[in-house]
């Protein structure tokens, strides 16, 4: 935590102005968060294809008036170039999040999923470029590894993409290694492992694991595990991709610059293991789940069987210490999962 500290230390003695694109989603705002809680500036810009309206008022009561005053929304969609232009101005540190997520998704309809994700991605590139900024942090993930069988991921071996989704997380980091090339915008690219958390969307088809299964376990509803529940993934909270984020703005290592970073803890969890876990943390409050049991229902296309990352290097380059594993961040996260799925009326599916 050397590091982080270290970090945080510097963000108390100066303010920058930072652009955190998709805002309005899980990781963006949790980043809105954790820089205005640090009397940042921040620009933020989404188009709420997958946002809310309702994660930036829960920042606002999070952080009180007095931090919210130093943030500032734009309304729009990164495939405008002239949006990209008019929010990079004056901004020091670019947080590229916006991007429309899921494997399954960019299936149905990869030519959405290319607009935002590739084209979207090109237009923040060059008007980071353009402005100036000190430098480019983007979402990079790992469905970049596709079809390599290696356990641990590490950052110079990958595979065949295995999705849409997968092809284009791959060009955004072909995009900024040339981008630093040609015109020197510095850039790191953070490929993250599953992350999970406050504001993560439970609902909708496209939902990501942990938040949908926790909502129907908090209704007692049938849920689905996809494949023999086998299938692990090292995942991630999101206090580390807030850390990892800061850490690749403010790192003064010129070596940890222009690089591809794993974001995760180096831990495997498969699928029904992760199920045992969220049951037991909510039997206290919800014995009823006692007699719960999953449904298993067909493997899902795309999805790789086994995920886990090798982190040495955000360790050893930015000084990374992941401050939760899997189960400290449920724990964590489970009275915010509790006072805000308890309410919500949509039935997850698979
Ligand atoms: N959550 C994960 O486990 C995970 C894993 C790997 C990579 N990522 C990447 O992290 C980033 C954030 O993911 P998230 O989980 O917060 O997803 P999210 O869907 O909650 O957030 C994405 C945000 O981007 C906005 N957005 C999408 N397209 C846009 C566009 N064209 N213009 C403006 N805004 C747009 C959405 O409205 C949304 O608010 C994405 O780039 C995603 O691909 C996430």
């Amino acid at each position: 935590m050397v590091a982080y500290q270290k970090a945080l230390q510097h963000l108390e003695n100066r303010q920058y102005c930072w652009l955190v694109t998709g805002v309005a989603g899980f990781i963006g705002s949790n980043l809105l968060a954790a820089l205005l809680a640090r009397n940042q500036q921040v620009i933020g810009l989404d188009n709420f294809s997958t946002g809310y309206q309702r994660n930036l008022e829960q920042v606002r009561d999070l952080v009180g008036e007095k931090a919210w005053r130093n943030f500032s929304f734009i309304e729009g969609d990164i495939c405008r170039l002239e949006t990209c232009t008019a929010a990079s101005q004056g901004v020091d540190f670019v947080l590229h999040q916006a991007a429309l997520g899921s494997v399954p998704r960019s299936i149905q309809d990869p030519i959405r999923t290319n607009e935002s994700n590739i084209s979207g991605f090109l237009n923040m590139l060059v008007a980071s470029r353009d402005a100036q900024v000190r430098r480019f942090i983007y979402a990079a993930s790992s469905s970049t590894y596709g079809d390599h069988p290696d356990l641990p991921k590490v950052e110079a071996v990958i595979g065949r993409p295995l999705s849409p989704y997968a092809v284009t997380k791959y060009v955004n980091e072909l995009y900024a290694d040339v981008f630093a090339r040609c015109y020197g915008l510095d850039s790191v690219g953070l490929r993250y492992f599953n992350v999970f958390g406050p504001r993560q969307d439970p609902n909708g088809a496209y939902a990501a694991v942990i938040p949908q299964w926790i909502s129907a376990l908090i209704r007692n509803q049938t849920l689905y595990i996809n494949g023999d529940g086998e299938t692990s993934r090292d995942f991630c909270y999101i206090d580390n991709v807030v850390q990892v984020n800061l850490l690749a703005a403010l790192t003064d290592n010129a070596a940890a610059v222009n690089q591809i970073y794993n974001v995760a803890v180096n831990e495997r969890t498969s699928l029904n293991q992760l199920y045992g876990m969220m049951r037991d943390l909510l039997l206290e409050k919800f014995p009823e789940l006692e007699n719960h049991q999953p449904t298993y229902v067909d493997f899902r296309k795309g999805d790789v069987r086994h995920s886990k990352a090798d982190i040495t290097k955000a360790v050893r380059l930015l000084g990374f210490k992941p401050s939760h594993r899997v189960n400290e961040g449920l724990r964590q996260a489970m009275s915010w999962y509790i006072a805000h799925f308890a309410s919500i009326q949509e039935v997850a599916g698979v």
